[in-house]
């Protein structure tokens, strides 16, 4: 039997709205997708301590991290092996133990069960509790204390997966002078939204509406860095880094400018620390990345999105702070993320607005095409296989859906994409 045309739906400049409304097809991504790849769950700065745990979610499952006696993260599934009940409901704490709130069983930081509530009426042979440990997330890994894990055996290696997106890593905690940072110890929020996830996914490395949208917003931080009165204007790109992860440059400082917009004592402390050439890509670059499918790195903050209905998505800021940084740099990137991104900040609040209103847009399904095919024939494809085109196009909004397509066209029973999609292989032009 032919398998539908998974490219009917999502084509390289347009994806047809099923893609962000139809509640099979969100449970279709979830399996194929977040169960399927790579996905970012914490930062080891979250956990540091013996005890230290993290509750968290990869698609819809709940898990948790811990920091085991041994000084080891375990990352287990957040169901109690008993009857199902989740076994820690707080988001991050220190215990050495998580008893179940139903029948008492308890499980230890490598989800080992140790116990049960009344185990006298458990006859021999009734329980077994070798087998019984909470289920483990055994394929994780992490770069420079980014966390992330895979539910599949097969999904590629994590070296690989992450690739070209370790470069503005390694920018982003280059800015500390010890290297490291931490996450989500000034500050973490969560803000819902009535629409799909992909919503932010594309949004989180949105050139385009900078101007129009937060207008307001460019024109205050103008007094900051001049440069922003030019964003639509500036000489950055926007890069597809492969395997759906991509990058939106914001702006990039020449030598000169480094120099005006940081204290000269900390230039010197970051040369010190790091030799003249990382200090400065360091110091120069400013940007938006995405991991595909549900982690961005921006200025002041790890943003990670969470799919929890077709129409409902969660979005967690965990505000970034430089390690070995004097106080008042990291006060001041305090200040300025509350500034755009704080929960009434001059920014984000916006886009959260714009989100809902797109969702309440897809309800007109006689308009079934969502567009991003801005840039699509100017974009250029350096040896390496990198798009990128300019930071107001859409090659950042193209690039997870070739990372998409593949997953979602892989596995499964070959009947599956035609129960789910009724409208797959259907053609339509939409470039130009
Ligand atoms: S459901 Fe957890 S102890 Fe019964
Ligand atoms: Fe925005």
């Amino acid at each position: 039997m032919n398998r539908p045309s998974f490219d009917g739906l999502s084509q390289a400049e347009a994806n047809h709205i099923q893609l962000y409304s139809d509640p099979q097809m969100f449970e279709l991504e979830l399996e194929q997708i977040f169960y399927s790849t790579w996905v970012y769950i914490a930062h080891e700065s979250e956990v540091p301590e013996v005890g230290d745990f993290k509750t968290t979610f990869i698609g819809r499952m709940p898990v948790i991290l811990t920091r085991g006696e041994d000084q080891k993260i375990n990352v287990l599934i957040n169901r109690c092996t008993h009857r199902g009940s989740t076994v820690c409901a707080e988001e991050r704490g220190n215990r050495q133990q998580f008893v179940c709130p139903y029948h008492a069983w308890t499980f230890n930081l490598d989800g080992g069960l140790d116990g049960v509530g009344l185990p006298s009426g458990y006859n021999d042979g009734e329980i077994d509790y070798d087998v019984l440990s909470l289920q483990t997330v055994d394929r994780w890994d992490s770069y420079r204390g980014f966390i992330f894990a895979t539910l599949s055996a097969t999904a590629r290696p994590f070296e690989q997966n992450i690739g070209e997106a370790k470069k503005y890593i390694d920018y982003y905690c280059d800015l500390s002078p010890t290297g490291e940072i931490t996450v989500g110890k000034t500050g973490i929020y969560k803000q819902k939204y009535q629409g799909n996830w992909k919503i932010q996914l594309e949004g989180s490395v949105e050139g385009y509406h900078v101007w129009h949208t937060h207008k307001n917003a460019v024109d205050v931080m103008a007094r900051e860095v001049p440069l922003m009165k030019e964003y639509p204007r500036l000489p950055v790109k926007a890069f597809d880094l492969g395997y759906g992860h991509n990058v939106i440059e914001n702006y990039t400082l020449t030598d000169e400018q480094v120099f005006e917009r940081w204290p000269k004592e900390f230039v010197d402390t970051l040369i010190a620390a790091h030799g003249v050439e990382r200090a400065m890509n360091a110091l120069r670059h400013r940007f938006n990345l995405v991991l595909f499918p549900n982690f961005a790195l921006l200025e002041y903050h790890v943003r990670v999105i969470r799919p929890m209905a077709v129409d409902q998505t969660e979005v967690r800021t965990y505000h970034t702070s430089l390690v070995g940084a004097p106080a008042e740099m990291n006060q001041r990137r305090v200040r300025e993320h509350e500034f755009f991104y704080g929960p009434a900040g001059f920014g984000g609040p916006d886009d959260y607005v714009i989100f809902d209103r797109i969702q309440r847009g897809y309800q007109a399904s006689s308009a079934e095409w969502v567009l991003f095919n801005r840039g699509y024939k100017s974009e250029q494809t350096d040896p390496d296989g990198i798009r990128s085109g300019q930071h107001t196009q859409e090659t950042q909004q193209r690039a997870p859906y070739y990372e998409y397509r593949r997953l979602m066209s892989i596995s499964g029973d070959e009947n599956r994409l035609a129960e789910f999609l009724p409208h797959a292989g259907k053609q339509q032009e939409v470039s130009g």
